[in-house]
């Protein structure tokens, strides 16, 4: 099951409910960790990268399963082993199980964490945080070991606005013996989420929302349970879908609150958008009007959607420019839409020029990532014909069923 096979050119009509989402529920399972008793997680998207993130705190003594209310996790018999390789490299948020180990065991050997191939990704801010909390780092070939006797809450900086590092910042903070004060955080919704869980669990955490956070560690944690937030970025992928295929939607649960941005764009795009206590109601233009995107650190445009956005845009009825500021190899979809008759122009790493055409056409593509596999499953359904998306096991990393989702929403579209 590892291609999509699309009929396109159908309008979307009806509604979908939106996942738990994926940025929000992976820093929260690590943080259990910390906890050393039982959580439970609901609303737990049922992704790839969860059952990854499931089979990491199994192989570190955690008992975890699945519950009709949710994710259950007892930490209570965490050891120090050594993560397995694949599930490590294969995920960038194993890197949250840094933070996490280190505020529970003091000492952690991990591989480099992977992720989608996007862009470089150092982990440099990550590192040196810790640093000033008292971390010992050594790095040998791809493994990295860290170690600390003191851990101590310090003040920190962080010179551009990181989602994982202010994430590893705020694990290791609410186990550090004094406080932690953080400034230049990550805005994005998913930060306040884990700090919402965390004091949930007992911790205190000011500022949450706010670029300073104050992290008073050092208190004990106990279990809980906890709701994880809709997903803002599959929300997205299908309010942009039903503005690039056609149609009217609601998406129930939508946070339209977290999505000013991009509900900005959509509007710039032509479409018409309501959000309601039920969700987000979109009403799709003839066709696409052009715009100019930069993405941004939240509350800005998100990097995730860039994709979404560009493969709208092919359709869209005169020339639009996305610049990507924050991953420099984040256009791989460019070669696949331009197989489907778009009419793409990359400027360098950062910026492409879309000319929008009458109509795309269906083709065989290929996933390389996962949130361009998810665009180009909304070109395949702009498209005229059939479309088939090979390499899905990238989307299944975030989407609990793409194909299930706009089924409801009329198109047509299997796993094949
Ligand atoms: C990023 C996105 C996040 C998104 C996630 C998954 C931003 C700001 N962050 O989070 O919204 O959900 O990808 O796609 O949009 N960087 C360093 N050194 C570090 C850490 C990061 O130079 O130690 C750089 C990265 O190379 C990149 C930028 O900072 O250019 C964004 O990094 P960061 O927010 O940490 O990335 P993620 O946490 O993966």
């Amino acid at each position: 099951m590892d291609s999509i096979r699309i009929q396109g050119r159908i309008a979307l009509q009806g509604k979908v409910r939106i996942q738990g989402s994926k940025n929000a529920s992976l820093p929260v399972l690590a943080a259990t960790i910390l906890t050393g008793d039982v959580s439970v997680i609901r609303n737990c998207p049922r992704i790839a990268d969860v059952h990854s993130m499931v089979s990491l705190l199994k192989s570190l003594g955690c008992s975890v399963h699945w519950q009709e209310k949710g994710l259950v996790i007892d930490s209570s018999q965490v050891r120090r082993d050594e993560m397995p390789e694949d599930a490590v490299t294969g995920m960038r948020s194993s890197l949250c199980l840094l933070g996490a180990l280190i505020g529970r065991c003091r000492e952690v050997i991990m591989e480099h964490p992977g992720g989608c191939v996007i862009g470089e990704r150092p982990i440099d801010l990550h590192l040196s945080a810790l640093k000033q909390m008292g971390v010992e780092f050594t790095e040998k070939g791809n493994k990295l070991m860290a170690r600390v006797s003191g851990l101590h809450g310090t003040k920190i900086c962080l010179p551009f606005p990181s989602v994982g590092a202010t994430e590893n910042i705020v694990l290791a903070g609410v186990m550090a013996d004094g406080d932690t004060i953080l400034e230049g955080a990550a805005l994005e919704p998913e930060i306040s989420a884990l700090c919402r869980y965390l004091c949930c669990c007992g911790a205190c955490i000011e500022g949450q929302g706010t670029g300073r956070l104050v992290i008073h560690g050092g208190r004990k944690l106990r279990g809980t349970e906890y709701t994880v937030p809709a997903d803002r970025i599959v929300a997205g992928t299908y309010l942009f879908g039903c503005i690039g295929v056609g149609g009217c939607v609601l998406l129930e649960q939508a946070p339209g609150k977290e999505m000013a941005a991009v509900l900005n764009t959509a509007e710039q795009m032509g479409g018409h958008v309501y959000c309601t206590p039920e969700g987000i109601y979109v009403q799709a233009p003839i066709r696409p009007a052009p715009i100019r995107i930069v993405t941004k650190p939240y509350p800005g445009f998100p990097t995730d959607l860039q994709s979404v956005a560009l493969a709208v845009e092919t359709m869209g009825r005169g020339c639009s420019r996305i610049d990507e500021a924050i991953f420099e190899n984040r256009f791989r979809i460019l070669e696949d839409l331009d197989k489907m008759g778009a009419d793409t122009c990359q400027k360098d790493s950062h910026s492409v020029l879309i000319r929008g055409v009458e109509m795309l056409h269906g083709a065989s593509v290929c996933a390389k990532e996962l949130r361009g596999g998810a665009a180009l499953v909304v070109a395949g359904l702009m498209a005229e014909g059939e479309t088939v998306v090979s390499g899905c096991s990238y989307i299944y990393r975030g989407y609990e069923n793409i194909c299930r989702d706009f089924r409801e929403l009329g198109a047509r579209v299997v796993s094949v």
